[in-house]
């Protein structure tokens, strides 16, 4: 076990936005959060990754609470890239990067050739080396948020958090960076919208109004009745017959599944 939430929540306005969570992530695994908008996804992963105070409950990194990490500490440990995505305008692609490398540096060691050889293979495994030296404003939406995810693997923390990693990616994109995140040799806890990706994870949280309404592994979680009660649409797993594996298939509740609308 590698972070541990125990009766997590967090509260704002007298409103429970997250609440009795707990949840074990285990070294190594690729774990992934998926919910309707606003069900507590977003709030889930700050706190974990303890950029929001807890109102209620804990979170443990290994054997210790959070809450007596610096923000340094838990810097070198664990790697968020948030939502809402915010960077200096001013910077290049490179330079967002190389602040990964910033709970690492000090008096005595000084930004060097080992950082500069991180930086350049993040860049390199988020195919955004050719955009090096432009200036963020300048980025597409899909190249800025690959330069944020490649600052958050120049980090090299040991947990990797992404709250929707494939937002604005192309469907290249969207697949290399999931591969990408699946080889690492770290612990992920990600957001993703699209539940066949989160298919591909080890295991999966249903996060409803604020709860997580169920954990395991795909199979286990994505049970269609739960699924259609949680999304509120109709769904139905879709063999494919050159894999021999089944994908889901989704539909507004009610509408035909046979696909042929009015
Ligand atoms: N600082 C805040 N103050 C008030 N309400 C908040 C705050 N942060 C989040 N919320 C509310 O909490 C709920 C959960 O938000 P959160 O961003 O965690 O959802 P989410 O599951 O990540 O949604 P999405 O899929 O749209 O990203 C939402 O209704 C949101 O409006
Ligand atoms: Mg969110």
């Amino acid at each position: 076990m590698i972070l541990c939430a125990q009766a997590l929540g967090w509260t704002t306005n007298r409103t429970p936005i997250v609440s009795d969570i707990d949840l074990r992530i285990e070294t190594g695994e690729v774990f992934c959060l998926v919910g309707p908008n606003g069900s507590g996804k977003s709030t889930l992963l700050l706190l974990l990754a303890g950029l929001r105070r807890a109102t209620s409950g804990s979170v443990r990194l290994g054997d210790q609470d959070l809450g007596t990490f610096t923000r340094r500490e838990i810097a070198r440990r664990i790697a968020i890239v948030v939502q809402q995505l915010e960077t200096s305008d001013r910077l290049t692609v490179r330079e967002t990067v190389e602040l990964g490398r910033t709970p690492w540096l000090g008096p005595i060691s000084p930004f060097g050739d080992n950082d500069e050889r991180i930086v350049e293979e993040a860049l390199a495994k988020t195919d955004i080396a050719h955009l090096a030296d432009r200036r963020w404003q300048t980025l597409s939406g899909g190249e800025r948020q690959r330069a944020h995810i490649a600052r958050a693997l120049a980090q090299q923390a040991e947990i990797l958090i992404l709250d929707e990693p494939t937002n604005h990616l192309d469907i290249h994109h969207q697949l290399s960076i999931l591969e990408l995140v699946r080889t690492l040799p770290v612990t992920v806890i990600m957001a993703l919208h699209d539940l066949n990706q989160a298919m591909g994870c080890d295991r999966i949280g249903v996060m409803h109004q604020g709860r997580l309404e169920a954990v395991g592994t795909p199979s286990e979680v994505l049970a269609e009745d739960r699924i259609a009660d949680v999304f509120k649409v109709a769904v139905r797993p879709v063999v494919d017959p050159s894999k021999g594996d089944s994908f889901l298939r989704f539909d507004l509740p009610g509408r035909s599944q046979a696909g042929n609308r009015p």
